[in-house]
């Protein structure tokens, strides 16, 4: 069994648009899954899918072999969330509330909240900022911040629909470090993008998606080749190295 597995997943829009088609993707625990296709290609109606945000029209999503359905508390806990835009996602007046907010909605103690939200902050370098107000964050603190508010939760899998969108160099560079280390710390990571550079590297599968449709699903070696013709760039050093290697041929 896979941690998630997806079965002939299709998604209709109100309008009748046909948004995912006969989707079938099994997502193995610990993995690093980049999920990549032009805008429109249906990355976030499928990563809504793995929370339950969105339920299948037909087919079905299962986590740890129970269709999410089933069981949505459960899932919303699992599979952790980080939207796109990071400042929809901030709903506290300080750093701190903003973490505290999901276990305060759970009703844990709060000896466990206070321990939690501070060695959450901890582990992603923000601890002097617990009492800074969300929206001064530069855009790469927003982005853990909204990380942290899932983390805080313990989820087994951290979705992450377009990270970098909007961050500068050094915003990308503390949002992929953390990236990174969540996944060093075994968890299962499934990220959005539609520009593959900054996290081709990290990733151990990826997996193309086109008007609906899985359309390629390897190594990022094997597949990155392909992608050009789906709307995405390549990374620009193996773009410039596969020239070069077809002008020496
Ligand atoms: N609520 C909606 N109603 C109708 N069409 C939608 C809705 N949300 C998204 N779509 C359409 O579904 C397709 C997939 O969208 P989306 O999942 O957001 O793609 P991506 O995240 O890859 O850019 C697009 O054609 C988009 O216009
Ligand atoms: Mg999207």
């Amino acid at each position: 069994m896979s941690l998630i597995e997806i079965d002939n997943l299709a998604c209709h829009f109100s309008d009748g648009t046909l948004a995912l088609n006969a989707i079938n993707l099994y997502i193995e625990a610990g993995s690093f899954v980049l999920l990549a296709g032009r805008n429109g290609a249906g990355k976030t109606t499928l990563l809504r899918h793995l929370n339950g945000l969105i339920l299948p029209d037909s087919g079905e999503v299962r986590l740890e072999g129970v269709p999410v359905a089933q069981d949505l508390a459960r899932v919303r806990q699992r599979v952790g969330m980080v939207f796109q835009d990071a400042d929809s996602q901030i709903v506290g007046e300080t750093v701190y509330d903003d973490v505290a907010f999901g276990p305060e909605n759970l009703c844990w103690p709060d000896k466990k909240i206070k321990a939690r939200v501070a060695a959450t902050l901890a582990s992603i370098g923000m601890s002097e900022l617990a009492e800074n107000r969300p929206h001064t964050l530069s855009g790469g603190e927003k982005r853990r911040l909204a990380i942290a508010g899932i983390l805080v939760m313990d989820p087994e899998v951290i979705v992450l629909d377009e990270p970098f969108t909007n961050l500068d160099y050094p915003g990308t560079a503390q949002v992929l470090k953390t990236i990174a280390d969540l996944h060093g710390d075994g968890r299962t990571i499934i990220i959005t993008t539609h520009d593959i550079e900054k996290v081709f590297t990290l990733a151990d599968r990826m997996v193309v998606m086109d008007q609906g449709r899985v359309v390629r699903d390897g190594s990022p070696l094997d597949v990155v080749y392909d992608v050009e013709q789906y709307g995405i760039r390549m990374p620009c050093a193996l773009k410039v190295g596969s020239e070069v290697t077809a002008w020496a041929s």
